[in-house]
């Protein structure tokens, strides 16, 4: 991945003044999903503690409904603020979404778990997305990737569900490109809005106003799932620690 986010962020970055080149990005999105071909679903799991399945279903769930929506606000944004070969990136990138969804919702149902029609935090994140623009969307929604893309990699990584962690590596590989790619666009257009000595001090309290509103979801995500983190092993200590790394990283290449 550091390689392809290089080579798009050195070589393919900026193409006549302010238009964006995809091309890199289309690639990878077309071609990533067949990696899911060999990808083997166990058909059960070993864990019989229904209280633990039951609590890592929960928190799942919670993703489940957030990688579900079809994105027509984010696209009709992305159309309209960088045209055609934007939307197109973006249309792969949400059914890339869209297909964590439909694996969330298998393993939920390993685990014997429902899958939720609605909850206030997803209603939440979708009233903020939708405020202002692309930018404000697409920063609204790098917190919740940063916050799911942790929480799967604690599913990876959980010694009572060995049999997920193929599928939850995976899961994660997608986001840390998820991530990467909202991270190029969103750091080009600040820099290209925001320039100068004057537009880094509004960077900076930008920065702060974020980072403000990402711990604000963190810690209302954390008092939410505390016993889903349990299930998979992890302290909410470790999860904050692997949040705030990802969070830095986002921040210092965006602001
Ligand atoms: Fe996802
Ligand atoms: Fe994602």
């Amino acid at each position: 991945m550091a390689g392809f986010a290089n080579q798009i962020l050195v070589g393919k970055q900026v193409d006549e003044g302010r238009k964006l080149d995809y091309t890199g990005w289309l690639d990878y999105f077309r071609s990533n999903k067949s990696k899911y071909a060999n990808l083997v679903m166990p058909q059960a799991l070993m864990c019989r503690d229904k209280a633990r399945n039951a609590a890592l279903a929960a928190t799942l769930a919670r993703f489940q409904i957030g990688e579900t929506g079809e994105g027509k606000h984010l696209k009709s944004q992305a159309l309209k603020v960088e045209g055609p070969v934007y939307l197109e990136t973006m249309d792969l990138f949400l059914r890339e979404e869209n297909n964590h969804a439909d694996y969330l919702a298998r393993v939920i149902g390993l685990l014997d778990g429902r899958l939720l029609k609605g909850h206030w935090t997803d209603a939440f994140f979708i009233v903020f997305r939708r405020a202002l623009g692309l930018k404000t969307e697409l920063f609204v929604l790098l917190v919740a990737e940063i916050l799911g893309q942790v929480f799967y990699d604690c599913v990876a990584h959980s010694p009572e569900y060995e049999e997920l962690s193929e599928l939850f590596a995976t899961i994660v590989a997608d986001e840390k490109a998820h991530l990467e790619f909202h991270i190029q666009y969103l750091g080009l257009r600040m820099q290209e809005t925001l320039p100068g000595t004057l537009g880094k001090v509004s960077r900076t309290i930008l920065y702060a106003v974020w980072t403000a509103f990402f711990l604000a979801a963190m810690i209302v995500f954390i008092a939410d799932n505390r016993r889903g983190l349990k299930a998979t092993d992890t302290s909410c200590i470790d999860y904050v620690l692997n949040c705030l790394c990802l969070l830095e990283n986002a921040g210092r290449r965006i602001f």
